[in-house]
């Protein structure tokens, strides 16, 4: 047996043998399956990357079919049972778990950059009343390159880890203003004696308190919730990084495109729109009614579905932990109810089942912000924060990869064949058939 791909091109009756290595071929290797000396070469058409890899990774795995995820070969459920988000954000930007000491060093490192340019917070001032946060959060981030230009020498490592520790940093400074903001509330200084959960509450929701104590049960649940969504390999933010990054843009402003990314339905903002789907329902008695609409493709359960797991994603199992802890500090959220109606009748349905639909991450987290205390809006902010290190593991990683060029697809033309420009006054009433 070899590992090798035999191909025999019909229309020419020529045979190709292509290497096959990691499970995959290369696709410039078609290049050589040609017609005749004018063909450009056979290409994969793959729109949505639906079975393209785009890279190499060595950081985080995904089984979609077992519902696995690992980090750094660290199932996700240990990681997130057992440890920090800044130990695994160590953990993802550098391939190992800490030591005690790299540990207690990397934490002062990323706490000693908490605070931003007083600017900054001038210009947050700038945004309508009502801007959504992460609206404010993909341009301030965007902003933040004018502060450090020597960002853009990325050939430089420690450079590039000076961004890196910055925007881990400042996420959550960021975030915080933008949200104190949206309601009319003075921004709340970072308090670097607390954890990186902890102060990310603090500047949320002092008001007056000399010194502000979170919780230690919802400190923990959203440090928790952080380690969930740190890094998920090839995801549409992810790709945005590493695509625009492969341009050698400066990480600032390469991570405001991969915000811009999440900020969509599709993606993170889903946790937003559940929570909107729930409040539509209702009551638990409607949720039949709306399994019905989604059946005849009238409305999407929001929370449900990924293009990898075909089976229940790992992390809302460990979510739906997350929040029976959180409830028992906070309330129960009335829509759980709701939610578990929808989970239980979906499940059941062959229309789901067919499909292989079943809960994601956002199907549970939306009901544990809300009880503690974030608005709807602030549910993909929440969600960008931890992504903050996937992204820039997986930028780190593509930067150092001597395989990777600008990204740049190909595409298969179908618009029209060359023709001779017609002045207008020659030109006769047509129907635009194409305006896209
Ligand atoms: N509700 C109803 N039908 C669905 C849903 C859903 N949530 N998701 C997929 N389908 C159907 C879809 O209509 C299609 O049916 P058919 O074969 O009859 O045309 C089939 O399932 C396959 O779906 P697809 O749209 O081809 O799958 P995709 O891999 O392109 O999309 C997805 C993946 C996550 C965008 C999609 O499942 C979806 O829109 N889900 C709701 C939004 C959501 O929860 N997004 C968060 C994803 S997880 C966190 C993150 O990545 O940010």
């Amino acid at each position: 047996m070899s590992d090798t791909l035999t191909i025999t091109d019909n229309r020419t009756g020529r045979t190709y043998e292509l290497p096959i290595e990691n499970g995959a071929i290369r696709a410039r290797d078609l290049k050589q399956i040609r017609v005749d000396d004018e063909d450009f070469g056979l290409v994969s058409y793959d729109p949505a990357f639906m079975n393209t890899a785009s890279c190499t990774s060595r950081i985080t795995y995904i089984d979609g079919d077992r519902g696995i995820l690992w980090y750094r070969g660290y199932p996700i459920e240990q990681v997130a049972e057992n440890s920090s988000h800044l130990e695994v954000a160590y953990l993802l930007l550098n391939g190992e778990l800490p030591t005690r000491d790299q540990l207690a060093a990397w934490v002062n490192e990323i706490t000693v950059h908490t605070f931003v340019h007083e600017n900054v917070k001038k210009f947050i001032d700038g945004f309508h009343y009502d801007a959504h946060p992460m609206s404010i959060v993909l341009s301030t981030v965007g902003a933040l390159s004018t502060f450090y230009p020597a960002a853009r020498n990325i050939a430089d490592p420690a450079t590039t880890h000076l961004q890196i520790v910055r925007l881990i940093a400042k996420m959550p400074t960021l975030a915080a203003f933008a949200y104190r903001h949206s309601v009319g509330m003075p921004y709340v200084y970072p308090d670097n004696n607390l954890s990186y959960a902890g102060n990310f509450l603090n500047m949320l929701f002092r008001i007056s308190e000399v010194r502000y104590s979170p919780n230690p049960i919802l400190e923990r649940a959203l440090d928790a919730l952080f380690i969930l969504h740190a890094d998920h390999e090839q995801n549409c933010s992810t790709n945005a990084i590493r695509a625009v990054g492969s341009s050698r843009v400066d990480p600032l402003s390469a991570m405001s495109a991969a915000i811009a990314a999440l900020y969509g339905p599709l993606h993170g903002g889903a946790n937003e729109e559940v929570l909107r789907m729930l409040e539509g329902i209702g009551r638990k008695e409607n949720v039949p009614e709306f399994i019905k609409k989604v059946k005849a493709g009238e409305a999407k359960l929001m929370g449900f579905g990924h293009r990898v797991y075909k089976s229940y994603d790992p992390r809302a199992r460990f979510i739906k932990g997350i929040a029976d802890q959180v409830f028992e500090v906070t309330g129960r959220n009335p829509l759980l109810d709701i939610a578990l109606e929808l989970e239980r009748i979906a499940l059941q349905e062959d229309y789901f089942v067919s499909r292989k639909l079943y809960p994601n991450v956002d199907f549970y987290s939306g009901l544990i912000y809300q009880a503690m205390g974030f608005p709807k809006t602030m549910f993909p902010v929440l969600f960008a924060i931890p992504r903050t290190v996937g992204w820039l593991s997986q930028w780190k990683e593509m930067v150092g990869d001597p395989e990777q060029k600008i990204a740049r697809p190909r595409q298969l033309y179908l618009g029209a064949a060359k023709r001779d420009y017609v002045p207008i006054a020659e030109r006769g009433v047509r129907e635009l058939v194409n305006q896209s």
